[in-house]
């Protein structure tokens, strides 16, 4: 029977992930975190339908035996957050760089088939043209960015030295479901849709005219699980992203007119390492994986919006 690992399955892109591989019902599945910012109860639909192992990707000792023989490893484990990173670097150098070799190390060692691994948009840093493509140099303006980079370098160069068959995926700013809005560090919508329920202005960093390719966690989750499945991929790299941008100012007045309500956003200065536009190039993942993205936006939050109310009707 296969056997499946998500690293970082108990986090808010890692449980969707979890879930989708026990509805496939394709082999076991098994979870790495050691709940620093995951939590269980991302994961408690589906409890006791996975093992559970509450290690930290740093430790060897404490993964290998997890990943040895695994079909497939989705390594999503990680310290995000491009502020959190600049703030305090050493924390998110260690787990990001430091345990992503650590997993690609035992992967190699334990036979595991192969790699999906979670990359990131921000290896691009500013680029002149967009949308942004896989083949443009990057230019990481963050330490996070870096982080994520030397991870897809760290997992093509196993390809070429030891045989591992890694792919690298790069998540254009993620959003849905059971993305947690209560750290400063919080993905933009998150915090967004926090002060709209709570009807407050959100704070925007610069002038609100730099803009993402916001993509709905079901997609990213779709666009995974088509890569897992897909052979001959080992060694490259794929855009996960939506293939569309919206600026934050654009967002919040989405968000506004979705409730009806009018609360003018308060401006604050730039952020450090912000990348000014980011947009996907989609055309590879489309072409060699089957990529389509189905939500919009306005979907997409409208789902995410309903989530984060029920949280609040639960405390
Ligand atoms: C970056 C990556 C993304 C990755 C994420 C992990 C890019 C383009 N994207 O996201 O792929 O998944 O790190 O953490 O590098 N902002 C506000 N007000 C707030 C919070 C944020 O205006 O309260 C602004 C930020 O300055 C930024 C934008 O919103 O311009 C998005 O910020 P955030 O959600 O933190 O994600 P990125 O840093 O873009």
């Amino acid at each position: 029977m296969k056997r499946h690992v998500v690293t970082g399955g108990a986090g808010f892109i890692g449980s969707a992930l979890v879930r989708a591989l026990l509805e496939e019902r394709d082999g076991k599945v098994a979870v790495i975190d050691n709940l620093l910012t995951g939590k269980e109860e991302n994961l408690a639909e589906v409890a006791g339908r996975f093992e559970f192992h509450r290690v930290d990707i740093r430790s060897y000792r404490d993964i290998a035996s997890v990943l040895r023989g695994a079909d497939t490893v989705f390594h999503l484990a990680a310290i995000p957050s491009v502020p959190r990173s600049i703030e305090d670097p050493a924390p998110s150098h260690e787990v990001n760089i430091d345990g992503t070799f650590q997993v690609l190390k035992a992967c190699v060692d334990g036979g595991a088939r192969r790699v999906i691994y979670a990359a990131s948009s921000s290896a691009y840093g500013d680029t002149e043209t967009l949308p942004k493509v896989e083949t443009m140099t990057p230019r990481p303006l963050s330490p996070y960015a870096l982080q994520k980079l030397v991870g897809e370098y760290y997992g093509s160069v196993f390809h070429s030295c030891y045989g591992l068959d890694a792919t690298a995926l790069r998540f254009f700013n993620v959003y849905g479901p059971r993305q947690d809005p209560s750290s400063p560090y919080s993905g933009v919508i998150s915090l967004f849709l926090r002060a709209l329920i709570e009807r407050r202005p959100p704070v925007i960093f610069g002038d609100g005219e730099q803009s993402r390719d916001f993509t709905y966690v079901e997609d990213v989750v779709g666009l995974v699980l088509k890569a897992a499945r897909t052979e001959g991929i080992g060694g490259r790299v794929y855009n996960a992203g939506n293939g569309n941008r919206y600026t934050l100012n654009e967002v919040w007045r989405v968000l506004q007119e979705l409730e009806g309500v009018s609360l003018p956003a308060r401006y604050g200065p730039p952020r450090a390492g912000d990348v000014r536009h980011s947009q996907a190039d989609i055309a590879a993942a489309v072409r060699d994986l089957g990529h389509r993205p189905a939500f919009s936006l306005e979907e997409g939050m409208k789902r995410t919006l309903e989530w984060q109310m029920q949280q609040v009707l639960r405390t």
